[in-house]
């Protein structure tokens, strides 16, 4: 089976883990067309708009997205495109499993964490205005419909991956409405699966607790700006950004991209590191039933990361984006 998907290179260290991860699944045997589309600052200097309607039509054309980061500009400037295509595709589950690496040491050893964010409303609503100057409000929007789609969907995975815990994080303390409205949705949910354990915990409980004993938590589910917040909290369990998968998942479209950014500081060097991406395109691989491919990039990619050899600069290596992806690419056809 041969399949056509859309290709979103995006910016700073986007084009060079994209390649990346292109040629590790060419590896793979799976046959996949990519059809690239000009988003972020390549779209704007083409285009005038760093999100065409192209891209969202080529993702609704393709249904599967792979994509490298976009740079939002901080202040004035483009809204967040990232935030934009979520919501316009309606991607409501953004998806990020976050797992010890063999070999990689950190503080904590055997992490295996979950987290499920709410990919459409809250803070990220994106609705902010200033009634009068020197003020300025932003709506924090949270909708049943939008509280108990997600909920549903983290108790599916949940059972259906056979893991045992699914933790709500909130602060309904405060926010008694909005997260209270949260923690409704996913108390009401709790008795259709009576084989997850189900726990409700303040977000800043929750925070410290990662830090000091990962082991106590499974499958988290939140809220958009405290998953934006964790999910780059449980990175650095794991050694940092450029190892942690994503994929942002709704009833109809799927667009997978790394938890990290467009990494400026680093951008053109060829020295990012690909892992997240390479794990992103796993969990791509998995979501269209390519079992056999995914299972042997991941083992592909664990084996020349825990054998130390070759790792980028982050992981305190010196291979390049190329060597590391050689490396991988190596380990498929050994496997194959
Ligand atoms: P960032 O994730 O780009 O970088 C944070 C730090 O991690 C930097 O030191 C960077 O060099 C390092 N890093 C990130 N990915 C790496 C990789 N693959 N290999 C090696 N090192 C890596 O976060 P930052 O600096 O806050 O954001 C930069 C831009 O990216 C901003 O404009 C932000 O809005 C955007 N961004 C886009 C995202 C997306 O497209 N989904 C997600 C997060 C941020």
């Amino acid at each position: 089976m041969s399949y056509e998907f859309t290709l979103i290179a995006g910016d700073g260290i986007g084009p060079e883990v994209t390649n990346a991860t292109i040629r590790v699944l060419e590896a793979t045997g799976v046959e996949i067309k990519w059809i690239p589309v000009a988003t972020g600052a390549a779209a704007v200097a083409e285009f005038g708009t760093p999100l065409p309607d192209e891209t969202l039509r080529t993702i609704e054309k393709t249904r599967v997205a792979l994509k490298g980061p976009i740079t939002t500009p901080v202040g004035h400037g483009f809204t967040s495109v990232n935030v934009a295509i979520r919501q316009a595709l309606d991607l409501y589950v953004s998806l990020r499993p976050v797992r010890s690496i063999p070999g990689i040491k950190t503080r904590h050893e055997d992490v295996d964490l979950v987290v499920f964010r709410e990919n459409t409303e809250g803070l990220y609503s994106g609705r902010e205005h200033s009634p009068v100057p020197g003020v300025v409000e932003t709506l924090r929007v949270i909708s049943e419909r939008a509280c108990s789609r997600i909920c549903k969907w983290a108790n599916d995975f949940v059972r259906n991956e056979g893991r045992s815990k699914l933790t709500l994080v909130h602060k309904a303390s405060i926010m008694k409405l909005s997260d209270g409205l949260f923690l409704d949705a996913f108390t009401a949910l709790s008795d259709d699966y009576p084989f997850v354990e189900h726990e409700a915990r303040l977000v800043d409980d929750v925070v410290r607790e990662l830090v000091i004993d990962p082991s106590q938590f499974d499958c988290m589910v939140m809220e958009n700006l405290y998953g934006d917040v964790l999910s780059d909290l449980c990175a650095g369990l794991v050694g940092g950004l450029g190892v942690v998968p994503g994929a942002n998942i709704g009833d109809r479209f799927a667009v997978f991209e790394a938890v990290h950014g467009s990494a400026p500081d680093i951008a053109g060097r060829g020295i990012a590191n690909p892992t997240a991406l390479i794990q992103s395109s796993v969990l791509l691989l998995r979501h269209i039933g390519e079992r056999k491919a995914a299972d042997s990039v991941e083992q592909a990619l664990f084996s020349v990361l825990s054998e130390g050899k070759i790792r980028t600069g982050d992981l305190g290596g010196s291979a390049d984006t190329r060597v590391f992806t050689d490396a991988v690419i190596e380990q498929i056809n050994r496997i194959r």
